[in-house]
């Protein structure tokens, strides 16, 4: 399809020139004489670029200022009077794409005019990858519906196009890459890098100058300049996970990159502002360490502006079957397999299973079940016998013949068994107080701690 042209101007002979010129070029052209008849085509169907004449007491300027608010998308060249430069100069300044003295050469219109379409057609086109990014790691790709990862969900929303830094916390494998991720793509900064550093990978020293940079000759081996992951991820995002790893000295710098915005490379004087937004991650107890001196309070309260925890996938069992299914399409049509099911006792297996290692255990254990099932339904012989053992002692048979006081010491101790221990977990769960969980645990001869 031709590109199409709206030609705005009140005088016949420009607008007919104009547009046999760009007809004869292969466009397709509407030509209209007012503000209100240009408005009425641009209403009525789709306009790739607009021409519009600006000259004195002309409605020119209001089309502008409309084309501008309602269809920002559309690159407008302005042929200015001479007396209306100035003007020019103020839409371009809102938006508007060039402006030409008149009288204009029309085939330096023609150039600009196709500059602008192809400078469009690449706007769209980031537009578009932008969204597939973001349909990829945003948070259509965290996969929950369960209360707890919906709040988690509104919180990334909300927190995400602001500055405020933020402090993920959470188990291994609960997904705080991923959420980290989500707040960049869903961000301002999603056009600018998204850098990650693995603190506890590195040794001090090192670390520092990978985050900072370090200059030529600053140290032995230091042979050329180095810029540091906050130098390369300005405007963007940075995400330093396990961030409960970094040493006294390097919380003191961090501190100072958060209050400053500016840093020096290792051996070097210049001071260096960078404009980045810090995410952060752990999965240690960081207000503990806080309290037990090991972490600096005053950096944990400015790391964590914001606290996003994920909750380990035990707390949310509902997500489960969600997850199992979604990983299974995933990784069956990475395989080239027609999608395989699961039976309802393997689902409801996986369900009880505790998950130590959180949602990355379960990928990987679909994974693995997709892979060497054989049928097309996975069944609860394909499980591991560690899932199996499991299920048995959290499951409690009921069948006549026994008294409902023996039925609630099995159940209490299932329960047990499936909090991990975890006393103040079980009593939750079963909906009693602590203290009758004590006293029945006592009861049955369990030693209380
Ligand atoms: N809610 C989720 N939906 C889909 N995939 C998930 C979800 N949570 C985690 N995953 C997947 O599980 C794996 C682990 O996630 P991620 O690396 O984000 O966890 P983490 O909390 O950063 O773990 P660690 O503390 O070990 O670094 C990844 O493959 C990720 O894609
Ligand atoms: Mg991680």
């Amino acid at each position: 399809m031709p590109p199409r042209l709206l030609i705005l101007d009140d005088e016949q002979t420009v607008r007919s020139k104009a547009g046999d010129f760009f007809r004869a070029d292969g466009y397709a052209v509407n030509l209209a004489e007012t503000a209100d008849e240009g408005l009425r085509i641009l209403h009525g169907g789709e306009i790739d670029l607009i021409v519009v004449d600006l000259s004195p007491g002309k409605s020119g300027q209001n089309m502008i200022d409309e084309i501008l608010r309602d269809y920002s998308g559309i690159p407008i060249i302005i042929l200015a009077d001479p007396q209306c430069v100035e003007d020019a100069i103020a839409c371009m300044r809102k938006g508007a794409y060039e402006y030409r003295a008149k009288p204009v050469d029309l085939k330096e219109l023609a150039l600009l005019v196709q500059r602008a379409l192809s400078v469009r057609a690449l706007e769209k086109e980031n537009a578009s990858l932008h969204i597939q990014l973001q349909d990829r790691f945003g948070l259509t790709n965290i996969i929950g519906r369960s209360p707890e990862m919906e709040h988690i969900f509104d919180k990334v929303r909300t927190v995400a196009p602001t500055k405020a830094n933020v402090l993920i916390t959470g188990e291994s494998g609960t997904g705080k890459e991923l959420i980290a991720n989500a707040i960049h793509l869903l961000s301002e900064r999603a056009r600018f890098p998204f850098v990650k550093v693995h603190c506890s990978a590195l040794a001090s020293g090192v670390l520092e100058s990978e985050l900072f940079g370090h200059e030529k000759g600053a140290f032995t081996g230091a042979s050329r300049l180095h810029r540091g992951r906050f130098e390369l991820a300005n405007r963007g995002t940075i995400f330093l996970d396990e961030i409960g790893d970094i040493d006294a000295s390097l919380q003191v710098k961090l501190l100072r990159v958060l209050q400053e915005r500016s840093f020096e490379r290792v051996g070097g004087e210049e001071t260096i502002s960078v404009d980045v937004r810090l995410v952060t991650a752990t999965n240690r107890d960081l207000f503990q360490m806080v309290e037990k001196g090991l972490f600096r309070d005053d950096l944990y309260y400015r790391l964590n502006v914001v606290l996003i925890h994920t909750p380990p996938l035990r707390e949310r069992k509902g997500d489960i079957p969600l997850l199992v299914n979604s990983f299974l399409r995933e990784y069956c049509r990475e395989n080239g397999m027609i999608e395989k099911k699961i039976d309802q006792r393997t689902m409801a297996a996986l369900e009880q299973y505790r998950w130590s290692g959180n949602v990355r255990e379960m990928k990987n254990l679909v994974e693995n079940l997709v892979v060497m099932s054989k049928g097309p339904i996975i069944q609860y012989s394909d499980l591991p016998d560690y899932i199996r053992e499991e299920k048995k002692s959290d499951t409690i048979v009921l069948a006549a013949g026994k008294t409902l006081d023996e039925y609630e010491r099995e159940l209490i101790l299932a329960t047990l068994h499936w909090t991990g221990g975890n006393k103040s977990r079980a009593a939750s769960v079963l909906g009693i107080g602590r203290k009758t969980l004590h006293r029945k645990l006592e009861e049955y001869g369990q030693t209380v701690s």
